[in-house]
């Protein structure tokens, strides 16, 4: 293949536009430090502060001094598996790893088999690109009905978050304006696969054939719904009635509904769409609402797209992705000007019925979603769902239904009814952390925006719903260091979020004219992060925070935190660096994936090793969470 053509747009996660003076978790997690004075003093394994109890799979014997946790380590039955950085799956001894779906499987017995070539075409059939987040739908021995407990055949839901374009073309990908015949492989290679897989001996392969299967792309049908539909700020030339729009994307992480339902998120959306270099002025100058939103979601006047698809003619499905508003029209729905309000949010999708109308779920807000983990469900009681932002200095948000939980519609048969009556009506709130390990819930809701918040004059509940990010600017929610997944521990029932990193925060040393080190702000040092030359970025490896529910309650309106775990190399320091006494063969880097066992409560960690490269490319690490509080001194 000729080398690729390579557009000059930055990587998604460089996003960085929250501009508003809210305080960060670094200045709320260091006076918290700071106070506690930790730092210091013989801390092994499980006596540290914040430091639970981490398993990894070179974990034999975890930290010592918790009799329980370590036992339930040991169960797991593994070897584990070294670091390394070669360019392969490496799974523990006597266990093997097959490719189940890969990009270009085709979905269909009549789609031809993908020669990988550049050649291939119909990637509505076609397993999608860049695999990312899925969760398994249990199907009856005979596939004819949902079993949650059906483990010999099931279906995957699961997202296809971005492309490497110059794979799918034969010779790499044409500089704009881009052809559409390259355009239209690209567009539906995002998206969502619903894919069945079925257990044959010890191996479980896809179903070419399977009537389950089928792909949700950016170009598909779909409905609006909760707050935010039928609003003026959804019309668009597609739906001048404002409740329909088409497709999802950049789909990141996922959630499994309690009603067997897919939750998909919609991440780094804002970067495919342009906007001309003089639409602030046709919108109505720099303080126009829309333009606020637009600067506050990423879109400034002259974006470009990552894809150049608008360029691909004029035809409807390329000219989507321009949100320049036409200058005299005052129609929303003579264009697109409102399209990127469509984007942004949790996509609900019934997996077991391709007839289902899936629906994007607004009331769960707009923002860069990662996945959504439920709180425990309770007979009578609300549903929480917990989400991330992930982009730098963005929130993390609550839902809370209306409804309270009926165990029966677990099992019931129309789910996205279930999913109108839990994730249409309810209250979105926003996390703000205090120094002292307590924190709240912050109400999103025109009547919680303060008088003194002139930014974004917030009209009604659709508002809130579509600019979510600027109500969490407005009610002074902490910034967070870009948080990933979320999960809850199923014993617990406490909720652990990942925030993988942050390459903004303080440089060390100092005297760049950024603050650099000192007791109160040990993750700003980075003198040691092996591999990294001083000067590099603050809290480039990340933490997994945890928090609890006051009461346990899901509805509650306050909460305790603390870090369950510090990633870091082994060899960092440990006073500044390694506070969580991370040894050779737990050390990590950069968590982002988060998931919690069922039954036995047991976390599995995905890092990405952002810093750690050298030495070692992702890993899945075993962890035994304990609760929050445990690592106090003891
Ligand atoms: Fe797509 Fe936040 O990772
Ligand atoms: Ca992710």
């Amino acid at each position: 293949m000729n080398k690729p053509v390579d557009f000059p747009v930055a990587s998604f996660n460089d996003e960085d536009s929250n501009t508003s003076a809210n305080a960060t978790f670094d200045q709320v997690l260091s006076a918290r430090l700071s106070r506690r004075g930790l730092l210091r003093g013989g801390l092994g394994g499980t006596a540290t502060l914040m430091f639970g109890t981490l398993g990894t799979m070179s974990l034999a014997a975890c930290g010592g001094g918790d009799d329980e946790p370590s036992t339930r380590v040991e169960r797991l039955g593994f070897t584990p598996v070294a670091k390394a950085v070669a360019d392969v799956l490496t799974v523990p001894a006597g266990y093997t790893a097959t490719v189940m779906y890969a990009l270009g499987d085709p979905l269909t017995a009549a789609t031809p088999a993908f020669k990988n070539d550049g050649t291939d075409t119909d990637y509505d059939n076609r397993a999608g690109d860049h695999h990312d987040g899925m969760e398994y739908f249990g199907l009856s021995a005979d596939g004819t009905r949902r079993d949650p407990a059906g483990v010999e055949r099931g279906l995957l839901g699961m997202n296809h978050e971005a492309l490497t374009d110059h794979f799918l073309h034969p010779s790499g990908s044409t500089a704009r304006p881009r052809p559409a015949t390259e355009t239209d492989k690209e567009i539906p290679a995002h998206g969502v696969s619903i894919v069945e897989v079925r257990k044959t001996g010890s191996t479980f392969a896809y179903v070419r054939d399977s009537a389950y299967n089928r792909r949700v792309t950016p170009l598909t049908p779909l409905e609006l719904s909760g707050p935010a539909r039928g609003h003026a700020q959804m019309v668009t030339k597609y739906s001048a009635t404002g409740v329909a729009a088409r497709g999802t994307i950049n789909n990141c992480g996922t959630g499994y509904t309690p009603w067997g339902t897919l939750l998909t998120g919609e991440e780094n959306w804002a970067g495919y769409f342009t906007r001309s270099a003089t639409d602030n002025t046709t919108r109505g100058g720099a303080t126009a609402k829309s333009v606020v939103s637009l600067n506050r979601y990423g879109r400034a006047q002259g974006a470009a797209s990552r894809h150049g698809w608008e360029t691909s003619g004029v035809a409807d499905k390329y000219a989507r992705w321009n949100v320049t508003q036409t200058p005299g029209s005052t129609n929303a729905a003579d264009d697109y000007r409102n399209e990127l309000n469509t984007f942004g949010y949790m996509v609900e999708i019934d997996p077991y019925d391709k007839t289902a109308v899936i629906k994007k779920r607004t009331g769960l807000g707009r923002f860069a979603h990662e996945s959504a983990a439920f709180g425990k469900p309770v007979e009578g009681k609300p549903l929480a769902v917990y989400m991330g932002d992930d982009s730098r200095g963005e929130y993390i948000y609550k839902w809370v239904s209306t409804a309270l939980w009926s165990a029966a519609d677990a099992n019931a048969a129309n789910r996205m009814a279930v999913g109108d009556k839990y994730l249409d009506a309810g209250k979105l709130y926003v996390a703000k952390y205090n120094s002292d390990g307590t924190g709240v819930w912050v109400e999103l809701a025109v009547a919680s925006i303060p008088g003194t918040y002139t930014a974004y004059a917030f009209a009604d509940a659709a508002d809130i719903a579509i600019h979510t990010r600027l109500a969490g600017d407005a009610v002074g929610a902490t910034k967070m260091d870009r948080p990933e997944w979320c999960a809850t521990q199923p014993i617990s029932g406490e909720v652990y979020f990942t925030l993988t990193n942050n390459s903004n925060r303080k440089v060390e040393p100092s005297g760049s004219g950024q603050q650099g080190v000192d007791a109160a702000n040990p993750r700003a040092y980075s003198d040691s992060f092996g591999g990294a030359a001083a000067g590099s970025p603050g809290n480039v490896n990340g933490h997994i925070l945890r928090m609890a529910e006051n009461g346990g309650e899901p509805a509650a309106t306050a909460f305790r935190w603390d870090v369950y775990v510090f990633g870091a190399e082994a060899g960092a320091d440990a006073g500044k660096i390694n506070l969580s006494s991370l040894t050779a063969d737990q050390d990590f880097s950069s968590p982002d994936g988060l998931w919690f066992s069922p039954t036995t409560g047991v976390g599995w960690i995905q890092t990405d090793d952002g810093s750690y490269t050298d030495v070692t490319n992702c890993m899945m690490l075993a962890a035994v969470p304990g609760t929050v509080g445990d690592g106090a001194k003891k």
